[in-house]
């Protein structure tokens, strides 16, 4: 199944010069988004994966359906003050300012394995955040699964040493 053409390009947005990858026109389509799931459960498969980490809002998106079909938990990532419990914090900078994602110190175990899961690889500067709060708590990052990477944007430059897989790309 060629994923690209269930993906919907809206130009400036959310704003000019920006070329958006609307993602909603995979998920309401059932085939397509069982086949990306379906995916990224392949990809995992020999991996031993205890558990699938992904940021909010559309890491939980993939990432879910996927923790879902291997019978395995989710934890999610969040932005500051949305979780209840304990947290360890990650702050990291961006073009303008900063963003701190967050995560349950109980979330992952020591020696885990993880999965991490996104919808776009763009700058890089998300999943970066959310190795280091996997690795902070003694996860091991054994794949990172994305639906998109935008290539031009050399965010996979942040992630040597990984292994990792995206369904789609834009060059
Ligand atoms: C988007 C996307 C990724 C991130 C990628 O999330 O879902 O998580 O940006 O960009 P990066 O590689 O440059 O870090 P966003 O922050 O828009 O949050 P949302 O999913 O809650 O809309």
């Amino acid at each position: 199944m060629d994923l690209k053409q269930y993906v919907s390009e809206v130009q400036d947005w959310p704003k000019e010069g920006v070329n958006f990858k609307d993602i909603t026109t995979i998920m309401d389509n059932g085939e397509a988004y069982k086949y990306a799931t379906d995916q990224i459960v392949s990809y995992a498969k020999n991996k031993q994966v205890d558990v699938v980490v992904g940021p909010e809002a559309r890491g939980f998106i993939i990432g879910c359906p996927v923790s879902y079909a291997m019978g395995i938990g989710f934890a999610p990532v969040r932005k500051e003050g949305k979780l209840p419990r304990e947290v360890i914090r990650y702050e990291y900078d961006l073009e303008y300012g900063s963003n701190v994602l967050t995560m349950h110190r109980d979330a992952i175990k020591p020696g885990q394995r993880v999965l991490i899961t996104d919808d776009l690889l763009a700058t890089g500067g998300t999943i970066e955040a959310a190795i280091h709060l996997v690795e902070s708590l003694g996860g091991i990052v054994v794949g990172i699964a994305f639906l998109i990477e935008l290539k031009y944007l050399h965010g996979i430059d942040k992630l040597e040493g990984y292994d990792v897989v995206s369904l789609i790309s834009y060059d």
